[in-house]
């Protein structure tokens, strides 16, 4: 099979690229290497099935070829991140929903009818005080014009513009709303919470833990991540559906730095600081984020395989690694 990654030099996009070279299928990359690196794909490079064009999705003139040539195509790139969407709202604007938009174009246009996984995000449930999320739960979006939310605005824009071109042209497209991914090759610099406690914890500088740390969050380890969007992508009943995708193990963000302090034997302390203090007047937060995951199991009969601990040990193994290399 040979499959399209937008944005595949990015943090999930490069382990779906691992993940379908080792199968034996063919993988072209495109990414601007904007927040993704050369270096998570590097190891990639030299492989005769493996196929990189740094390029940006709102401009690049190999879009149309590069489709068509694809079985499956995988739509990953986005401008990601709470301190992102906060600097550069214009940038998110644009990049998440015309990128979406040309991408979907030129699947309709090309004739052919590739598989397409469109990435998602849990934040278009927005403000709903839910407990847990399924994809019918409403999504509430707060008035105000606060930029925090224009991250989940033009992710719901992006749903819409799938559902349109699906059930307008009978295509073939499923949308994953992602929920919190972690692992190797995710960044903090851009506000993840699990990589900059890893980052603080092995160097023994205080955790910033933002607001009471009370609210939970669940994380997914990328590789259940990318098996769930495989799986995804070959299930025809899919098509021109929502799914949620994560994991429902949940953790107060208190208990993870806690969590990530013990599993580095770390002499950090956890420091509380607020919100407004760390993003300013334009932030909201939600107090829990887990997903229902009903629906990609009735699918797909997707199981994850990882727990939080084991992902958090490899990312501290990896941080380690980082500060001898270093030295
Ligand atoms: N990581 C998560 O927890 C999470 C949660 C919800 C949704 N998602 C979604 O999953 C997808 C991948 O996220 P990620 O965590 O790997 O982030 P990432 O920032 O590592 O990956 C995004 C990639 O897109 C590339 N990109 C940005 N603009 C581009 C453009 N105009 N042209 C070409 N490439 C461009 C970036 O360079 C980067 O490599 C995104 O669509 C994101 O919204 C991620």
């Amino acid at each position: 099979m040979h499959i399209l990654i937008t944005g595949g030099a990015g943090f999930i996009g490069s382990h779906m690229a691992d993940y379908h070279i080792a199968r034996g299928d063919t993988v072209h990359v495109v990414d601007n290497l904007s927040t993704g690196c050369r270096s998570n794909i590097a190891h990639l490079l030299n492989s005769p099935n493996f196929h990189f064009s740094k390029a940006d999705l709102l401009v690049w003139d190999k879009l149309q070829s590069a489709i068509e040539a694809a079985d499956r195509i995988y739509h990953l790139a986005a401008v990601v991140g709470v301190k992102l969407v906060l600097q550069d709202p214009v940038r998110v604007m644009s990049t998440n929903m015309a990128g979406t938009e040309r991408l979907i174009r030129a699947v309709h246009k090309g004739g052919g009818n590739p598989q397409v996984v469109v990435a998602s995000s849990s934040e278009v449930y927005g403000f709903n005080e839910a407990e847990a999320f399924d994809e019918n739960c409403d999504l509430v979006l707060r008035s105000g014009g606060r930029l925090r939310w224009s991250y989940a605005v033009t992710k719901l824009a992006d749903e819409y513009l799938a559902f349109a071109y699906a059930r307008k042209y009978d295509l073939n497209i499923a949308i994953a709303r992602l929920f919190n991914t972690v692992g190797p090759r995710q960044s903090g610099v851009y506000g993840m919470v699990v990589p900059t406690f890893v980052h603080q914890a092995v160097r023994h500088q205080p955790i910033t833990v933002y607001g009471d740390g009370q609210q939970t969050r669940s994380f997914s380890d990328v590789r259940d991540t990318v098996t769930a969007l495989d799986l995804l992508a070959s299930c025809p009943a899919a098509s021109g559906e929502v799914v949620n995708i994560g994991n429902e193990q949940e953790i107060t963000i208190e208990a993870l730095a806690r969590l990530i302090k013990e599993r580095a034997a770390s002499r950090s302390e956890l420091h509380f600081i607020s919100y407004h203090e760390a993003y300013g007047e334009e932030f909201d937060d939600v107090s829990h984020r887990r997903p229902i995951l009903d629906k990609l199991r009735a699918l797909t009969g997707y199981r994850a395989q990882w727990v939080l601990r084991d992902t958090i040990d490899e990312m501290i193994a990896l941080e380690i690694q980082i500060i001898e290399s270093a030295s």
